[in-house]
């Protein structure tokens, strides 16, 4: 298998990477989030520029400095997010949604803080299902040929729920990882395995997210359209 490393096999090529964690808010304080550091997704950012692609990062709430060379996007929300992946996917080869999208959000927006009553337990908190962006995403197809990439944390039965996932997101790859407590979020290093639409599974051993960033793209590089320039 040639590993692409610092092969420009992305020239001429943009690629939307969507990176961190969707917050929704419930008042202006206070918002339900995830554990999503962005990391893997920067990875893919600043992989993707190393390979010479012209890269939209899509970021939601990550604590990381801006790559270099990267046009970065930020937003907060699962709908905010939605509209600028599917803008940025408008001419992309490639599309990886890497961002923890929130499958809910609070059904009502509370435009002043949320108070406590004397004595009183609180109203349960209604939610209200999130577009799920990276179906819409592999629906579309805005560019003939674009190549979807999706993520997928699982903690049970990882394989079949991959596959599964795989074929209900209609994406061509979906990478797969196993958490747990102390695995993927906010670390450094990650273990996964690429699973594609046309069958192949790559494994991909635990280490720095860089690696698994480049065997990513390593992955979608052959499966792109010819260049149409
Ligand atoms: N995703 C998305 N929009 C959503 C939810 C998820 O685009 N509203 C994307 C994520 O960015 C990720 C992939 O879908 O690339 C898989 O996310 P995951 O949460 O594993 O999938 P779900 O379909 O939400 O399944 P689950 O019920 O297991 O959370
Ligand atoms: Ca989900």
């Amino acid at each position: 298998l040639a590993r692409g490393g610092a092969e420009p096999d992305l020239v001429g090529r943009h690629v939307v990477v969507s990176a961190g964690g969707t917050r929704e808010p419930l008042d202006p304080v206070r918002f339900l989030g995830n554990r999503s550091s962005g990391k893997q997704g920067y990875a893919l950012a600043r992989t993707a520029a190393a390979r010479g692609a012209r890269v939209t990062l899509v970021a939601a709430n990550a604590a990381l400095p801006d790559p270099a060379g990267v046009d970065v996007v930020r937003v907060g929300t699962a709908l905010q997010l939605r509209e600028a992946v599917l803008g940025a996917a408008a001419d992309a080869d490639a599309v990886v949604m890497a961002a923890a999208v929130a499958d809910f959000r609070p059904a009502v927006y509370a435009d002043g803080k949320i108070k406590k009553k004397d004595g009183q337990d609180p109203e349960p908190v209604a939610l209200v299902r999130n577009p799920d962006v990276l179906a819409e995403v592999s629906a579309e197809r805005a560019v003939e040929g674009q190549i979807v990439v999706g993520f997928a944390a699982e903690t049970d039965d990882v394989l079949a729920n991959g596959r599964a996932k795989l074929l209900r997101k209609g994406c061509d790859l979906l990478v797969v990882n196993e958490v747990g407590a102390d695995k993927t979020f906010g670390s450094e290093e990650n273990e996964a395995v690429i699973l594609a639409s046309d069958g192949t599974e790559t494994p991909v051993p635990y280490g720095p997210k860089e690696v698994l960033a480049d065997v990513i793209w390593d992955q979608v590089a052959p499966r792109l359209a010819p260049r149409r320039d």
